[in-house]
């Protein structure tokens, strides 16, 4: 039976954190039209200044699990997605992002003439904020990833509990200083839906014009 899509709102309200997977595997085609939803995410200036790293081999999830303490989720689960962000990217030509965005008509001349002049990101580097700036990039694009995930009836996990130098070595980028971990989200399928944790009244969390906290 053709499954049933379901809407953005549903896809964040039943998205949850799934700790243990069956050991079925994600078949390619599903896989593919996830990390291409994942790369739909928004980024600053649409630089694009965050990759994934697909780990399904058992030897690469192995080592991902031992990098994250222990943490079983990468062991269990067929694919592990390692969100890497390059604070240098900026630094390249990225002609093909301007040249892209001109022809769409995205972009006018003067927008493409600020990209060129990374005017932004310079003031990121004098103010020591490259590597926070690529960071949120890669993390805007996790969470597309998890809702997507969602959307294809797969279930999936972020994780932050890991030793950086250690997922660096099992992707092979450990000396590559200027790239940084940013989050792993371990995608597979599930029996169990996890309850949901809860979250706090909007109250706490939600203030309007000013802070309130
Ligand atoms: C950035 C981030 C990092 C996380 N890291 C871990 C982790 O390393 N291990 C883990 O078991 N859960 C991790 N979690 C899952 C949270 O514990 C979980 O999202 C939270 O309890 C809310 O549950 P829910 O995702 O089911 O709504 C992480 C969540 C986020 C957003």
């Amino acid at each position: 039976m053709e499954k049933q899509a379901i809407s953005v709102s549903e896809a964040i309200r039943v998205r949850r954190t799934v700790r243990h997977y069956r050991p079925d595997p994600v078949p390619a085609p599903v896989l593919d039209e996830l990390l291409d939803l994942t790369m739909q995410a928004p980024s600053a200036w649409n630089m694009q200044d965050r990759s994934v790293v697909v780990v399904t081999s058992e030897s690469g999830r192995r080592e991902l699990s031992a990098a994250a303490f222990g943490q079983p989720q990468p062991l269990e689960a067929p694919v592990t997605l390692v969100f890497v962000a390059d604070s240098t990217a900026w630094e390249a030509p990225n002609t093909d992002i301007a040249e892209q965005a001109r022809h769409s008509g995205a972009w006018n001349a003067e927008f493409t003439a600020l990209f060129d002049s990374r005017a932004e990101f310079h003031e990121l580097r004098r103010r020591d904020l490259l590597r926070e700036n690529a960071v949120k990039n890669a993390m805007i694009a996790a969470t597309y990833t998890m809702l997507a995930a969602t959307a294809l009836g797969l279930a999936s996990a972020p994780m932050n509990g890991w030793d950086p130098d250690l997922v660096k070595k099992a992707i092979g980028i450990e000396d590559r200083p200027e790239l940084a971990i940013a989050v792993l989200v371990t995608v597979g399928y599930s029996d169990a839906a996890p309850p949901h944790p809860g979250r706090r009244a909007v109250e706490r969390t939600v203030f309007f014009e000013r802070f309130a906290a």
